[in-house]
């Protein structure tokens, strides 16, 4: 494994580092600290923790033309004992070589990648909130980096971490819901599966469509137009009759690391969980005559959020029966214990990050 070469100025910049805000919100404030690391001659070169700055990238980088891009969630808590641990960051290292494999890019050996996330969390200490809920948001990613117009997979990559302070990602209490009846976000084959921009991108036309009727995220179905699949940045899951149905993973479906963890914590909680295809009007249907009690996101980013409500293309407002969701808020007051350290999870679930004296 490559150490970590850490930069004075790096140091320097992120002892001085202060936020003051109460309200962090999401991605508003940026750690002054990157990890970046170089791929060239067929392996990982080097690894480095610099002073945060812009990159440097030709005109030509492949990356901005054909979008050989890929990204991870994560997030390092305070524990009560002031010790810094991430949430299950070996899933993250694991789904971030699996979208590697699918965008043509390199791996990054496990044991690397948490390593340099390890460097930045424990640097990064005095930056990780203090609040419930609230974490040190870690952003990995890799950019094909080679300069040429040619479509074909670059040899050179950059791989960056940058770490955020940050708290809910929606501001409200429960979220309002699209259904995207026109806009299909992947297909069979394709790379809906893996944590890459051009998901998202593909995402934003209905986003504004959402905003613009008033909702605050896109509900996707497949490419049949029947079944829910997922939000644009997070996992879909109701409770119908009691128990937690969710869309079945498939290739067009993101594996959420919170997903699956939520679907653990109900199973402890002698919930019943159901994952299997979800048509819409069903759901629709259901939410109508009260079997479908609640709806909620599920994700890294978003944690769990209440559904309160779907809007349709032909207007219909569906409200759901518990807007404010008794279920999705008991899970997500179990997840947030075990994250902030305030009860035990399942083992493994959190990774001690070692203190650094610096
Ligand atoms: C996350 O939950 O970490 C994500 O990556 C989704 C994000 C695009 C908000």
């Amino acid at each position: 494994m490559k150490k970590v070469e850490i930069h004075p100025e790096a140091v320097e910049r992120v002892k001085k580092f202060t936020i003051t805000d109460n309200n962090l919100g999401f991605g508003k404030y940026v750690a002054p600290v990157m990890i970046q690391a170089i791929y060239d001659d067929g392996q990982w070169q080097r690894f480095d923790l610099l002073p945060y700055g812009p990159l440097l990238l030709d005109p030509c980088t492949k990356v901005l033309h054909y979008g050989q891009e890929i990204f991870e969630g994560m997030k390092t808590f305070r524990q009560p004992n002031d010790q810094i641990k991430m949430f299950r960051p070996e899933q993250n290292a694991r789904r971030f070589n699996q979208s590697a494999r699918r965008m043509s890019m390199p791996e990054i050996p496990e044991e690397q990648f948490l390593n340099a996330c390890d460097v930045i969390s424990a640097y990064c200490k005095n930056l990780v909130p203090r609040r419930l809920g609230e974490s040190l948001y870690l952003r990995p990613f890799m950019i094909a980096t080679e300069v040429g117009l040619g479509i074909k997979p670059s040899k050179q990559f950059l791989f960056v971490i940058i770490a955020s302070p940050s708290g809910n990602y929606f501001a409200g209490d429960s979220v309002k819901v699209w259904i995207e009846r026109d806009d299909i976000r992947a297909s069979q084959g394709g790379i809906g599966f893996a944590k890459t921009g051009g998901n998202y991108a593909a995402s934003l036309q209905s986003y504004t469509r959402s905003l613009q009727a008033g909702c605050d995220q896109t509900m996707w179905l497949d490419s049949s137009h029947k079944y829910i699949e997922e939000m644009s940045g997070m996992n879909f899951m109701c409770v119908i009759n009691g128990e937690i149905h969710t869309p079945a993973l498939s290739d067009t479906i993101l594996d959420g690391i919170t997903r699956k963890s939520v679907l653990e914590l109900a199973k402890h909680e002698k919930i019943k969980v159901v994952e299997d295809k979800i048509a819409v009007d069903d759901l629709l249907k259901k939410i109508e005559n009260g079997e479908c009690t609640e709806a909620f996101v599920c994700g890294t980013a978003s944690i769990i959020c209440p559904i309160s409500s779907f809007l349709d293309k032909d207007g219909r407002t569906h409200h759901v029966k518990d807007g404010s969701g008794k279920i999705s808020m008991l899970l997500r007051d179990k997840l947030i214990a075990i994250q902030a350290g305030k009860t035990d999870g399942p083992e493994g679930w959190m990774h001690p990050v070692k203190e650094i004296h610096f």
